[in-house]
């Protein structure tokens, strides 16, 4: 990964499919003086992404595709990367596969939050499967996207203790709260304090 130079900061897009509270954590992390990156835009798979409001809000710029056509998506997307000089991923609950071949074009520079301690529970409903395994602990991690899912080299991972009472629900709830931290500080790692 590229390194910081003086004060820049990456140029940054966030990808996003649902309700976008990684998002939102994002561009409130991106308007701290020490944040390593400047969110650019915001693209969604899904264009009543509640996300988009959000980012809308803060003038972020924001682009929506359904990825039904996801070689030309990807293209008009990758236009649009390279228009806007960015020089790195966050994928924030966005619930698209990429093909290997964007993945290739943006190498070590996509980086992913997933909902559990990889490389356990890749994949959707997490946290159903952890319940119903009768897991004592969960968590989230933050990796780099490669081309097989949710396999990337990890950056960092914070494990929490399942409560007898969790339900798919709860945990989901307890998981983010501790992703929204994950995410800030895996980028400090990669970027500000390796
Ligand atoms: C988050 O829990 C994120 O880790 C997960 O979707 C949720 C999105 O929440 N992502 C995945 O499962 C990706 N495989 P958000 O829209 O509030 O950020």
């Amino acid at each position: 990964m590229a390194k910081l130079i003086g004060n820049s900061k990456f140029n940054t897009a966030i990808f996003i499919s649902g309700k976008g509270s990684n998002l939102r954590n994002l561009i409130k992390f991106s308007n701290s003086k020490n944040s390593p990156i400047k969110i650019i835009f915001v693209i969604s798979s899904n264009h009543k992404a509640k996300g988009l409001l959000f980012a809308r809000k803060h003038k972020i710029k924001t682009k929506s595709f359904n990825f039904k056509n996801k070689e030309k998506d990807e293209k008009k997307i990758l236009h649009y990367l390279k228009k806007n000089k960015i020089n790195l991923i966050c994928l924030a609950g966005f619930m698209k596969i990429l093909s290997i071949n964007f993945i290739k074009k943006f190498n070590k520079k996509i980086l992913n939050i997933h909902p559990s301690l990889l490389p356990k529970y890749k994949g959707l409903n997490t946290h159903k499967r952890v319940i119903q395994n009768k897991e004592k602990k969960t968590g989230c991690t933050v990796h780099y996207v490669n081309s097989k899912l949710d396999s990337g080299k990890i950056i960092l991972q914070k494990k929490i203790t399942i409560r007898k009472k969790d339900t798919p629900k709860t945990l989901a709830s307890r998981v983010l709260k501790e992703e929204h931290i994950l995410y800030r500080k895996a980028l400090m790692k990669l970027f500000i304090n390796p």
